[in-house]
């Protein structure tokens, strides 16, 4: 059983969810957010192998219909989002922090991040739990203003760079 923490005030407009984006949802969000684009083939798994997540939908607060209203212009989009890949006993690894460049710089990214550290406080085997993450350059302030710190000299984060996977794909090619 689940305890959700209660959920940010946000702007006019914004609405968390717990949950995930739709699979189109979120490769748009990575990739018009900046970050590596992903295919539906990588988003599809993300509910089933993550622990928790959230995002966030902006919905246009009522607005004057005219003549040059479109359905587009009063849809509700998905416009933030952040999950997190752990054991729900002690260990977590943020991943996914993007908010859609137009909707930045109103606080969302530090609620999705607030939102989610809350859940892990909230329902986290008895212990001390363990959070980490990529810092990505557009993200350090906001996770060094919530708590995070660089966790060398200790741990260094590594990485197996993308020259690996083409050599693994090229070892899975050659004929018994
Ligand atoms: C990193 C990212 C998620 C932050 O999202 P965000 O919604 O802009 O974050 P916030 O609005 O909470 O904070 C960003 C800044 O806006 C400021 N801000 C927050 N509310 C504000 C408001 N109402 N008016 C003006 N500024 C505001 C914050 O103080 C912060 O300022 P600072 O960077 O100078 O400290 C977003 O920039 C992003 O998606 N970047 C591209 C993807 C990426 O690199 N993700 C990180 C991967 S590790």
């Amino acid at each position: 059983m689940s305890n959700n923490p209660t959920p940010p005030i946000l702007p006019e407009g914004y609405t968390l969810h717990p949950g995930f984006p739709s699979i189109t949802n979120y490769c748009h969000l990575r990739a018009a957010s900046g970050l590596t684009p992903k295919t539906e083939a990588q988003a599809a798994p993300i509910p089933k192998g993550s622990w928790y997540g959230c995002f966030i939908t902006f919905s246009p607060p009522a607005v004057i219909i005219t003549e040059a209203s479109t359905p587009e212009a009063e849809k509700t989009v998905t416009v933030a989002m952040g999950r997190i890949i752990g054991d729900g006993g002690w260990y977590y690894h943020i991943v996914d922090m993007a908010v859609l460049p137009e909707h930045q710089r109103k606080g969302l990214g530090d609620a999705v991040l607030k939102h989610l550290l809350a859940y892990i406080q909230a329902n986290s085997a008895e212990g001390l739990p363990y959070v980490n993450l990529f810092a990505d350059p557009p993200g350090r302030k906001l996770y060094e203003r919530n708590g995070f710190v660089d966790a060398l000299p200790g741990q260094l984060g590594m990485k197996l760079p993308r020259t690996w996977v083409v050599k693994r794909e090229a070892v899975e090619e050659i004929p018994e």
